[in-house]
């Protein structure tokens, strides 16, 4: 589903801890899944038709592997443009044993994703959710989301994004400003986003108002609706 230039894999037993059978640890999973899986909840529950949540940029899948349990009557779809990154999502697949976890499948945000039979035999979704993604990747990247969750939801689905957003033209804290520095300096394309930039995407592509819920450490987690 991805084209060369290939993606660099943002964990590897090299940068986070690592389990013998290719489950990496993700640095955030201890302190954000619980908030973010409850805040997920009241977007999820009584999605339309039940359906497959897509979510972008699953990165270890030790998220993915805690969320899909937490709705078991949603297909939880992890995806990742990078190869370790699936070896890890499928071994963590594997250990949690879900039902309702799918295969991971190799998706790269920027491109026509919403097009891909791997999508499209998914019926319209429930849900595209993308966590700490689209400041770790160039502004293509969130406007690939956004244009494929427009195409790809069900009316009623919801485009989800999780992350640090800056708002108004500043950020929520002294800690997102540091973060943003970093994060330009690493990749001058990377940065975190404005929610009114992210919400006039959503709006140009047909989605609805953004929905925030504010998060623990100054992050949000921003729901757009599909009509
Ligand atoms: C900071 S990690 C977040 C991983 C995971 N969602 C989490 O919160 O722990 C960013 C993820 O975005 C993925 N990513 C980068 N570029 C992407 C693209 N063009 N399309 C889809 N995913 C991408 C990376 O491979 C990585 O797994």
């Amino acid at each position: 589903m991805t084209a060369p230039p290939r993606h660099v894999g943002r964990y590897s037993p090299s940068t986070v801890a690592a389990h013998p059978d290719g489950r990496l640890v993700s640095p955030s999973f201890e302190r954000n899944a619980g908030p973010i899986r409850a805040a997920l909840a009241p977007l999820l529950r009584g999605a339309p038709g039940g359906g497959a949540v897509l979510e972008i940029g699953s990165g270890t899948g030790q998220h993915a592997a805690h969320f899909a349990p937490a709705f078991p009557e949603l297909l939880w779809v992890p995806t990742d443009p990078v190869p370790e990154h699936r070896a890890s999502i499928a071994a963590w697949r594997t250990i949690s044993g879900a039902l309702n976890l799918a295969a991971p499948l190799d998706l790269d945000a920027a491109q026509d994703w919403a097009a891909h039979p791997e999508v499209t035999s998914l019926g319209p979704l429930a849900a595209v959710f993308a966590m700490n993604v689209i400041h770790i990747a160039p502004w293509a990247v969130a406007d690939g989301i956004v244009a494929g969750a427009a195409r790809s939801l069900a009316s009623g689905g919801r485009l989800i994004l999780y992350g640090p957003f800056a708002e108004g033209g500043r950020h929520t804290g002294e800690g997102n400003a540091r973060f943003d520095a970093a994060l330009r300096a690493e990749n001058p394309e990377w940065g975190v986003r404005d929610l009114d930039e992210v919400a006039a995407l959503a709006r140009a592509a047909g989605l609805g108002a953004p929905v925030v819920t504010a998060m623990p450490a100054n992050n949000r987690l921003v729901a757009f609706a599909c009509a």
